[in-house]
């Protein structure tokens, strides 16, 4: 059989970025990927399919929310369930081809199959074995399981069943209030289904700043949502067309029962290592599942790496490819860098929401001096003009210094406008940096530097 510099296992966006960046540097790459198309979790069940629902069901909110008030006249669109399907298909189909066009680029080859490593340097694909000098390991995540409760991708759903269910239901429980519940349960509530969050702790969006998490609850209880907060899932009953979900408040013990046409499971997700055969290898893992790797990406096994989901830190598509493309610089004997410190976490819905670095919390349970400006959306012109001017931008800053920790977004455009805060932490620059720096009106990334300004002398808008 073939033999590479390179075999990678999962062609997700860890995977396939890692590929292509290998056969940059010069090595002879495969991807080995069992799915019909390319491109894992995120393009085919994931970030790109609930990026198209959340599209089309913010263009029917502001259709039935604001199109009156702008001059525009007539009935609002009704939904077409199976249309938005097509074009959701579509969105995916143009994704995934497109990693296939990559690959013939850049002369990666695709085996097609489901992996195993019965040895070091040895890749199985069904009966066939190749030789691989390296072998990465990009193999993400599936969602975790929650004790007393069976998905049957029909009516008690993860995140794969909700972005294909038959119909948009009349009520939606969702259990978890993370990115997931959010993001699927405004795209639900905006097509018109009641959606009731159901989440353990007494704060959404858990590790966010407390201010955000606030006014992203009370949007999206203005949006419809309603939130059940405190409230561990015990158990889910399930008929082929209904459920119920059972609850206990932990504030006083009492059982609750929430009754729902569909259950979204949105209670986290764990390592995919599944028939790798990781254990005969003797590669080590955490207690969590996860790969253990080195500061250059490396198991314990010389010559086998992992990066992405299957390893720790946050479960996030941009985090593996920056560790897709360092680990493939590692493997053609250069220097990979991640800098995990500047990881964005952005969630798709409207308004969107932001992150990035240090939060108030964790520069207090440091003991870290720090100083935060924030603006408000109110004062941003482009954002009223949009009705989007609820939300604001907070920059925290080293009170000492000056330089930028952390920035907190929750408004329009959000998820772009973090990515400016996110150059000035990788150069080290201070808000005084943004602040000097010219930015065109009307734009709402003035809100940035507004916050900036407030991290020194003073917003001007405010
Ligand atoms: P999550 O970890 O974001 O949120 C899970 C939520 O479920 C938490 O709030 C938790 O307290 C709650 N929970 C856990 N057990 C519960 C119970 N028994 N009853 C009630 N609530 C319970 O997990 P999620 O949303 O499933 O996402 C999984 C991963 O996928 C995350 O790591 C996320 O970063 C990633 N992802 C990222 C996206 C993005 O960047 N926009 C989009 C979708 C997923």
């Amino acid at each position: 059989m073939a033999s590479y510099d390179l075999i990678v296992i999962g062609s997700g966006p860890g995977g396939y970025v890692c590929a292509i960046r290998a056969a940059q540097n010069g090595l002879k790459v495969a991807v080995v990927e069992g799915r019909e198309t390319l491109g894992g979790t995120c393009l085919n069940i994931g970030c790109i399919p609930s990026k198209a629902l959340l599209h089309a069901s913010h263009m029917l909110h502001e259709a039935e929310h604001n199109f009156a008030t702008m001059g525009l006249k007539g009935k609002a669109p009704s939904v077409d369930w199976k249309q938005m399907q097509t074009y959701k298909m579509d969105t995916i189909g143009q994704n995934t081809s497109g990693i296939e066009f990559l690959f013939k680029k850049n002369k990666v080859d695709w085996i097609k199959g489901w992996a195993s490593v019965p040895a070091t340097g040895k890749v199985k694909v069904g009966d066939d074995v190749h030789d691989a000098k390296n072998i990465v390991i990009a193999t993400g995540s599936e969602p975790s399981s929650l004790p007393g409760v069976e998905v049957d991708e029909k009516v008690v759903v993860t995140s794969t069943g909700a972005l294909e269910l038959g119909k948009v239901p009349r009520r939606m429980v969702v259990i978890g209030a993370g990115v997931i519940g959010l993001e699927l349960g405004s795209v639900y509530a905006r097509l018109g289904a009641e959606v009731e969050v159901i989440e353990f702790l007494d704060a959404i969006t858990p590790g966010m700043d407390a201010e955000v998490q606030k006014q992203f609850k009370k949007i999206l209880t203005k949006q419809g949502l309603t939130f059940t907060m405190g409230a561990a899932v015990q158990k889910v009953e399930a008929t082929k067309t209904k459920a119920k979900v059972h609850y206990k408040l932990r504030k006083d013990d009492s059982d609750h029962v929430a009754d729902a046409d569909v259950v979204l499971v949105a209670t986290g997700r764990k390592p995919y290592t599944d028939g790798l055969g990781l254990d005969a290898l003797g590669i080590e893992m955490s207690e969590r599942g996860q790969i253990k790797v080195d500061a250059h990406w490396q198991t314990n096994v010389k010559g086998i790496y992992a990066i992405g989901d299957v390893i720790d830190g946050p479960m996030l598509a941009h985090k593996a490819e920056d560790e897709g493309v360092a680990a493939a610089d590692v493997v053609a004997g250069k220097h990979g860098h991640v800098n995990y410190g500047v990881i964005p976490g952005v969630i798709y819905t409207h308004p969107e929401v932001a992150n990035v670095g240090e939060t108030e919390q964790s520069l207090k349970d440091a003991g870290r001096a720090f100083k935060a400006g924030k603006f408000s959306f109110m004062g941003n012109g482009r954002a009223k003009a949009n009705f989007a001017a609820d939300g604001f931008v907070k920059i925290l800053v080293d009170a000492e210094t000056d330089r930028i920790l952390g920035a907190h977004i929750i408004g329009p455009g959000a998820g772009d406008l973090i990515h400016e805060v996110c150059v000035a932490m990788e150069f080290g620059a201070s808000a005084e940096d943004l602040a000097m720096t010219c930015h065109a009106h009307p734009t709402y990334s003035e809100a940035v530097r507004e916050a900036a300004l407030a991290c020194g002398q003073g917003a001007i808008h405010m």
